[in-house]
């Protein structure tokens, strides 16, 4: 059982505000004040101050200003509004460029970069790290006892790679380290021998230049790892300089989406909170919105499940629109207030923008924000965002409740990287990230939220497990599948699942590797990609016929049930989607690339085997459930423009005080939140 426990209790319910830039306004007093009044309007309770402010709090080496921010929070304080207080690393001033031009990083092609931009220093250079040290204990020292801070925010969005003599010092101690000193241990994992690729000494190995090494599939891989235990041991020393002063205010750093240059599992072991910033292509002309609204539930579900013992944080998100896209879209009416509720209904114990008021100048001018140029309180989104606000307050009781979900979608870092680096497949068409988040959606539109774990983290609070293209394993995952199986749980791989190591050395005697050939009781033996314009077909033993896209199998059934054979092409009557039971489980392999609705029967079989109850829900309404101690919060949200007829047993008790009986009807682009005490 969860103790229900909300992230900010200071706050009596969620935290709801943005980023805030008062540095960029310190010559105007009187915006500043209005800032105030009209954070107490939008029902503002938090900001998040000093993402960028190191060239205000140092503007010369060793001469600081830091009276402006105590004043800032301490006025923000007397009316009621907290502080999320970042570190200034993610952006330097211009003077320590200059005097320390080691600080910047070295791109791919070996060229220094010049000073400019933001989030690009050196993860390893010790005169940054030293100045990042200093300017941290200073910040620290002054605020860490502020009684209203509530959070450190380290640093802003980590990402990217550095390519300096420093870094490529650290790389080869990180392998050094990694192979235990032993440069044949190396060579044997990255199959050196191949094209005369041996090392003799860890000095002569190079990063993954783009005039140099590309195909030691291993070193690539080895590259990116490198990257986030540098990108992560950076975020520790914060982290660790902040606690000295304070060891009681949480820490986090913000994610982004579905970025795949850093593994955020490993980041995410070390802050307290997971958040994340939230920007999705709003009203686009490829997807439908309910596709739009599923893909940032998607990640919403991503981000919850690295902690999934407590609520996370949605640190960032427009009001409005944003500047970077290729189009920028306004959210049209209602549908800024409904993704803000869709993160909570997903787990968020906040609603934070990026940003509280439109900057004058510079590449964020345009950029969505509470308060625009204009500046006044009668916006439409000034009016939407204190109308959040105030459903917020309304429904604060959920605060601190998490989800239970009893299905996992398998999303791993090591594998994604993997698959992309793969001279395998088709390149055109690998599609990981959108394999996997067809088939989360798709259980979302048959009523199941599911959580989306690492292969690493633990599949024992699972009854359904979907692996989809789990072609790397790291060891010892084929056992704990065997056992999760063994012991009643429902296992759905796909194609392309078990051939590679860590490593990415093939596994010998049959795909998938380690035991899992035996668990699902087929060996892979070829797999066949297609060209866009072609297809087969699959038939099952219902008459069901579905198409199949850009990857099949040749499948060996050793022991499994055949549930569906292919109907045409050199494969025709062979297997290609089988079940095998182990102990009190089963496990189903799909041998082929289908769409994630075509997939619906065979998710379906193992959901009734495992007992886990689909909630019936009409076209384009999304569903999530919280749970605290006491009771489950059901949340529906309506992201289409028909108001629709939801069917509802739990109609005991509306947050909203609305009484319905049976079913309800949800307004076009409204939500809301059902209550139900739980038995025990
Ligand atoms: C990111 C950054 C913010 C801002 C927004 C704009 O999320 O963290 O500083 O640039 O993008 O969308
Ligand atoms: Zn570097």
């Amino acid at each position: 059982m969860n103790k229900f426990r909300p992230i900010f209790p200071q706050l009596g319910g969620f935290a709801h505000g943005g980023d805030y830039n008062p540095e960029q306004w310190l010559d105007r007093p009187d915006i500043l004040k209005k800032d105030i009044e009209l954070m107490k309007e939008a029902h503002i309770n938090v900001v998040t101050l000093g993402v960028f402010s190191w060239s205000v709090y140092e503007p010369k080496e060793g001469e600081y200003h830091f009276d402006w921010l105590e004043e800032i929070m301490n006025n923000l304080y007397a009316n009621g509004i907290h502080t999320i207080l970042a570190t200034p690393s993610g952006a330097r001033p211009a003077w320590l460029d200059k005097q320390y031009p080691e600080c910047m990083r070295v791109d791919a092609y070996d060229h220094r970069e010049h000073h400019g931009l933001r989030h690009n220093h050196c993860m390893t250079s010790p005169v940054y790290r030293e100045k990042v040290k200093n300017i941290d204990s200073r910040l620290a020292e002054r605020f860490a006892k502020h009684p209203g801070l509530l959070m450190w925010h380290i640093s802003n969005e980590f990402g990217g790679e550095c390519y300096c003599e420093s870094c490529v010092a650290n790389f080869r101690k990180y392998l050094a380290k990694r192979y235990d000193n032993d440069i044949e241990k190396l060579n044997h994992a990255w199959w050196t021998t191949f094209w005369s690729h041996r090392f003799t000494d860890f000095d002569q190995i190079d990063p993954p230049y783009e005039t140099g090494e590309s195909c030691v599939l291993g070193l690539t891989l080895d590259w990116k790892r490198f990257t986030t235990h540098s990108t992560c041991d950076f975020m520790k020393a914060e982290i660790e300089t902040l606690r000295k002063y304070n060891r009681d205010i949480p820490v986090t750093t913000n994610f982004m989406e579905i970025y795949d240059g850093l593994d955020y599992q490993v980041l995410a072991k070390e802050v307290d909170y997971i958040s994340w910033d939230s920007y999705p292509l709003m009203h686009n002309d490829y997807e439908s919105i309910e596709d739009t609204f599923l893909r940032t539930a998607f990640c919403n579900a991503q981000f919850r499940s690295m902690k999934k013992d407590r609520p996370f944080i949605l640190m960032e998100s427009a009001p409005g629109l944003v500047n970077w896209h290729g189009v920028n879209k306004m959210k049209r009416p209602g549908y800024g207030k409904l993704m803000s509720l869709q993160a909570v209904a997903s787990g968020s114990d906040t609603v934070q923008y990026f940003q509280w008021r439109k900057g004058r100048g510079s590449s964020e001018q345009f950029h969505g924000a509470v308060v625009d140029h204009i500046g006044t309180n009668d916006t439409r989104i000034f009016r939407e965002v204190a109308d959040t606000g105030r459903t917020l307050k309304e429904i604060a009781e959920v605060c601190g409740s998490v989800q239970k979900n009893e299905v996992a979608v398998i999303w791993d870092w090591d594998n994604r990287w993997a698959i992309d680096d793969a001279r395998a497949l088709s390149n055109d068409s690998k599609k990981y990230e959108d394999t996997v988040i067809g088939i989360w959606k798709e259980l979302m539109r048959m009523g199941v939220e599911a959580d989306v774990i690492s292969q690493d983290m633990d599949f024992d609070d699972y009854k359904v497990i979907v692996a989809p293209m789990m072609y790397l394993l790291h060891e010892g995952v084929g056992e704990r599948l065997a056992k999760f199986v063994n012991k009643g749980g429902q296992l759905v791989a796909s194609y392309f699942t078990g051939y590679v190591d860590e490593s990415t050395l093939a596994y010998l005697g049959g795909f998938p590797g380690q035991n899992l050939k035996e668990l699902f009781g087929v060996i892979a033996e070829e797999i066949d990609s297609l060209y866009p314009t072609e297809s087969n077909y699959i038939i099952n033993s219902y008459g069901g016929r579905y198409e199949v896209k850009d990857y099949q199998e040749y499948l060996r059934v050793n022991g499994a049930d055949v549930l569906a054979t292919y109907e045409g092409d050199y494969l025709e009557g062979r297997a290609a989607v089988t079940r095998k039971e182990n102990g009190r489980g089963s496990a189903f392999y799909v041998g082929c690339r289908l769409d994630s609705k075509d997939m619906r029967w065979i998710l379906d079989k193992a959901l009734a085997s495992a007992a886990v109850e689909l909630t019936p829900l009409p076209e384009g309404i999304e569903h999530h459930v919280r749970y605290s101690d006491d009771y489950r919060y059901d949340f529906y949200l309506n992201v289409t423009k028909e108001a629709k007829d939801v069917p509802c047993s739990l109609c005991e008790d509306f947050i909203a005080s609305k009484t319905f009986a049976g079913s309800f009807v949800l307004q076009p682009v409204e939500s809301t939140v059902v209550k139900r005490k739980l038995t025990k």
